[in-house]
């Protein structure tokens, strides 16, 4: 099967778990959009939400599906959040932030009852960090200097490029993207990381999903912590 398909199969999955009368926080990326489309097309036919997105990309397609929106600050309890990740290890935990949206959306998922997340099977990794690096935001001020500290910990880091511009996240800030060969404590890492000034958060999501549905070829895959 597709790997487009693998991603639509997930994200409608995971969107059976919605309710009319939910604060549903909605996340940012390729597989998200499927589960935008299907929440469209439910809110076409009367369920009753109001989505937070975690990004400004997912709030430009959250409104031309025509979900109703609304923001953390209006809503700081959210009772159920669908998102993506880039890799996600045995026990369940994440990176995410290749899309550039970490920040957001782990506040977000933070402030919900419950995380479900979506992805195709080719994001299952035995250890974090095998496959992509770790995305870190950090404030543009002495941005070099929290790349040498960040440099002590991870073997090497890039400032995120896209067409030949500095990436900027939707807080204005740079993404220093952090290649190890692999993370076998997330828990202690996303701490280290966390406490170099500069740093505004990673993507190391550990401990905080819910669910993974993960669409594979022979079929569904739904692992709960
Ligand atoms: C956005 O910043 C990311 O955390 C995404 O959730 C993640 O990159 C998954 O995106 P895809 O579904 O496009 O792979």
């Amino acid at each position: 099967m597709e790997k487009e398909r693998l991603k639509e199969l997930a994200a409608e999955k995971a969107v059976e778990e919605v309710r009319s009368g939910m604060i549903l926080g909605l996340g940012t990326g390729s597989t998200i959009y499927y589960a935008l489309l299907k929440l469209g097309q439910m809110v076409k036919v009367g369920l009753d939400i109001i989505g937070i997105p975690t990004s400004e990309q997912t709030s430009q397609i959250a409104e031309e599906q025509g979900i109703r929106l609304s923001t953390v600050m209006e809503n700081p309890v959210i009772d159920l959040t669908i998102d993506g990740a880039d890799e996600v290890d045995p026990s369940l935990n994440l990176i995410k932030g290749l899309g550039g949206a970490l920040v957001r959306e782990k506040i977000i998922a933070h402030a919900s009852n419950r995380l479900v997340i979506v992805a195709d099977e080719s994001k299952i990794v035995d250890y974090l960090g095998a496959k992509v690096p770790l995305p870190v935001e950090v404030v543009q001020f002495g941005w070099e200097s929290t790349q040498m500290a960040l440099n002590q910990i991870c073997q090497r880091s890039v400032l995120r490029q896209v067409d030949d511009q500095t990436f900027r996240s939707d807080n204005g800030n740079f993404i220093l993207d952090c290649y190890f060969d692999q993370i076998s404590d997330p828990k202690q890492i996303e701490i280290r990381i966390n406490g170099i000034p500069g740093v505004v958060d990673n993507g190391l999501f550990v401990g905080r999903a819910d669910r993974v549905i993960f669409g594979a070829a022979d079929g569904i895959q739904t692992q709960d912590r």
